[in-house]
């Protein structure tokens, strides 16, 4: 088998696996943005991307798809609970989440974290061609760059960092904090998606190691070489912006949208698209908005919530929590403000295709973003994108990465419930000509930095490395 130019690295492998007709597995491409992404990076290259099928125990061999190896890495069910939903959803996400969710910190758990680390260490170490590239994604992942590099010091090795990294107070609290940040820094670049994330890196490193930086490097000592220079600076992922407008321009999505606005009427649509997590802010979402009917504000007739919650790690506690209170919470108020007639709010714990997002997007009046900590938040983004006539509002948490980007956005503080109550007012009372001009700058940002930039910006400073290196072997 050949060895492949570039592997990727993720938790899950870039497909489901469905049954076929006949009760037989297949394959499709999942739907997740960081596919599409990486779909662009590999084109033309010879690649392979190592990561889990999506069950335990699936024992499979490398195969195949879509002109990608795709390597599948077993995991067992204690292993799933240890690593997935223990360490990596338990204890990592809530701490690197600025703990609204309290984090448990269980030795078990590390154990099972550093095991199968190293199984998606070894798997990639296997399948990269000499001098290759070896690009690792995610918080599940943070320790493979490290035993990547001791496997294969011929590869050039880049990390991606999807969630925020916290302010070192946080981060303190760690056990393992100083594994974690060797971890990480086995790779030549690592990539965060704000500047305040390589910054918070950067104070770790230089408190808890006592490694130099500046600017964008840390310099990592070593033992019998001279010291290695690793970059670590901001790299805001984004959406394949064209994939959206195709989408946007479908006869059957924009039937759907006209169908969606038609059923509305008059009443505003406000949307709230979202995995149910705790980090997303919707009960913050639901109490402004509760508030507002309450007040006698707004009726369901002024204007509808629809937020999708998509089901999402079902197996860890605080999720269950979650859903429980929010489920709850829509209860109550579709039950003390709906009419005969109408709805307050339309909760959907459903996940959908893009097609079905993008046609609700178009027929949204306000898109609410009110995460209380996100590292980027893409369906902010897929919203400007697809509103090509410019109308429409975004309210934005200033905590989600994304609002480093769209200042145009309405932006919001969603732990102020009050704050929340004005800006949802006035999204809904918005005049046409401040949205298009709000909305204008912010598809100018995302259409000039859609996902092909981030992954070429990425893959520059990688060459960048490689050439230094190359040059060095030769001197
Ligand atoms: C976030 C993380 C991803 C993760 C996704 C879905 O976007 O950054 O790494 O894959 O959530 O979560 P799940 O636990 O279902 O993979």
């Amino acid at each position: 088998m050949s060895q492949a130019e570039l592997v990727i690295v993720a938790n899950r492998l870039p497909v489901d696996r469905v049954e076929g007709p006949d009760g037989e597995p297949t394959w499709r491409t999942s739907p997740g943005g960081l596919v599409t992404a990486l779909e662009q990076v590999m084109r033309g290259m010879h690649g392979a991307w190592v990561g889990w099928g999506g069950k335990a125990d699936l024992d499979l061999e490398p195969f195949d798809f879509d002109g990608t190896r795709l390597v599948p890495v077993s995991l067992t069910e204690s292993e799933l609970r240890d690593y997935y939903e223990g360490f990596s959803n338990g204890t990592i996400w809530p701490l690197y989440h600025d703990v609204i969710a309290t984090p448990e910190f269980k030795r078990s758990w590390w154990d099972a974290y550093v095991r199968v680390n190293r199984r998606f260490a070894e798997a990639a170490a296997a399948n990269v061609a000499e001098g290759g590239f070896v690009w690792v994604h995610d918080y599940q992942l943070q320790l493979v760059p490290q035993m990547v590099r001791e496997l294969r010091p011929d590869v050039t090795i880049g990390y991606f960092h999807h969630i925020p990294f916290p302010a070192y107070a946080l981060y303190a609290q760690l056990p393992w904090r100083r594994q974690v940040l060797e971890g990480l820094l086995g790779a030549d670049v690592i990539g965060f998606q704000r500047v305040a994330d390589a910054g918070n890196f950067q104070r770790s490193i230089r408190r808890l190691l006592h490694y130099p930086t500046k600017g964008d490097t840390v310099t990592v000592p070593t033992i019998n070489d001279q010291p290695r220079t690793v970059i670590s600076k901001a790299y805001p992922i984004s959406i394949d912006v064209d994939t959206f407008l195709e989408l946007a321009h479908k006869p059957e999505v924009l039937a759907r949208a006209a169908e969606l606005r038609e059923q509305f009427g008059s009443t505003k649509l406000m949307l709230g698209v979202d995995r149910l997590d705790y980090t997303k802010g919707i009960r913050h979402r639901l109490k402004a908005y509760g508030e507002l009917l309450a007040d006698g504000h707004l009726t369901g007739k002024d204007a509808t919530l629809v937020q999708i919650a998509s089901p999402s790690r079902p197996g860890v506690e605080a999720y269950q929590d979650l859903r429980n209170e929010i489920e709850i919470t829509v209860a109550r108020i579709n039950g003390d403000y709906s009419t005969v007639e109408t709805t307050p709010i339309r909760y959907l714990h459903q996940g959908y295709p893009r097609e079905e997002m993008v046609a609700l997007y178009l027929a949204a009046d306000v898109m609410l973003v009110t995460a209380l900590r996100d590292g980027m938040n893409l369906v902010a983004k897929e919203y400007v994108a697809v509103r090509q006539d410019n109308s429409g509002v975004l309210v934005l948490s200033e905590f989600a990465g994304a609002a480093d980007e769209l200042g145009s956005a309405l932006l919001v503080n969603p732990h102020d419930i009050e704050g929340m109550k004005d800006i949802m007012m006035r999204a809904l009372a918005m005049p046409e000509a401040e949205q298009a001009r709000r909305m204008k700058t912010m598809r100018k940002k995302v259409i000039d930095n859609d996902v092909a930039r981030w992954g070429r910006n990425f893959v520059a400073d990688i060459d960048h490395i490689r050439e230094r290196r190359a040059h060095a072997a030769v001197v």
